[in-house]
């Protein structure tokens, strides 16, 4: 009996101490929270709904990261320039934004792992003829900040982009005639395209692009406590379902 009690409690220990290391190793800025900037204009990945609720891929995958971290979520909803600023100034711990790993980002961010890749595209009207060879020639509406705005910025220089602040300005844009076209990520192109009539989506061949969440610089503990969840989720297939059920409307 005594052996058995001294096993039970040596288990017992086990268990606490391991739950401590998965649930207090890390920080957060305020305790037993994830605060959170995002830029939700940028769906599938992040929008709003009809009541100003923060949906779509990210925040589904982020609900039950926060869950299993027992962190409530926060969100700082934001454009995507101080999106990307604020886990940079302490007022936020990660920012989830559908963000692209870049390399002259890593000094920004400590990136988890990625867990969907996407291409850059051209949203036109439909009657429009516009590819990747006279792209040039358009005047491109993009989002600051974003790979969509370097990449048009680098190749066709300020004279062919308008930078916005956010995505569904750069699409209003479009509808008014006030650009040619869009360049944005696939998926979001394809699922604007899918609510504003007239628009069509063309592929463009711009590198692939991976997307992660950004920890604020210095808290390993926090990325690695997210990615033992994120990996699960991709493995499983979690993260593969709440794709699909977000790319279907
Ligand atoms: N993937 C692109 C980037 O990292 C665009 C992200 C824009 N995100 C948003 N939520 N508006 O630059």
């Amino acid at each position: 009996m005594k052996k058995f009690a001294a096993i039970l409690c040596v288990v017992l220990l086990a268990a606490v101490s391991l739950s401590a290391v998965a649930e207090g190793a890390f920080t957060t800025l305020v305790e037993g929270k994830l605060t959170l900037s995002i830029s939700p204009d940028f769906p599938p990945f992040e929008n709003t709904d009809d009541d100003g609720n923060i949906i779509g891929i990210e925040p589904d995958i982020m609900a039950i990261i926060g869950e299993k971290l027992g962190l409530e979520i926060d969100y700082l909803p934001m454009d995507f320039d101080s999106a990307l600023l604020a886990p940079q100034t302490g007022k936020a711990d990660a920012i989830v934004s559908g963000v692209t790993v870049r390399e002259d980002r890593k000094s920004q961010f400590d990136f988890t792992h990625t867990y969907v890749s996407i291409h850059q595209a051209i949203v036109c009207k439909e009657d429009a003829d516009i590819t990747m060879d006279n792209l040039g020639e358009q005047m491109i509406g993009v989002q600051s900040g974003t790979t969509g705005a370097i990449y048009a910025l680098d190749d066709f220089g300020e004279d062919q982009v308008i930078s916005y602040n956010t995505y569904s300005l750069a699409f209003m844009a479009l509808t008014n005639g006030q650009v040619d076209c869009i360049l944005v990520d696939d998926l979001v192109g394809e699922s604007y395209a899918a609510t504003i009539p007239g628009l069509k989506v063309v592929a463009t061949t711009y590198e692939q692009e991976d997307f992660a969440f950004g920890v604020s610089k210095g808290n390993t503990a926090l990325v690695d406590a997210i990615n033992a969840v994120l990996d699960e989720l991709i493995e499983d297939g979690t993260v593969t379902e709440i794709i699909l059920k977000h790319s279907a409307n």
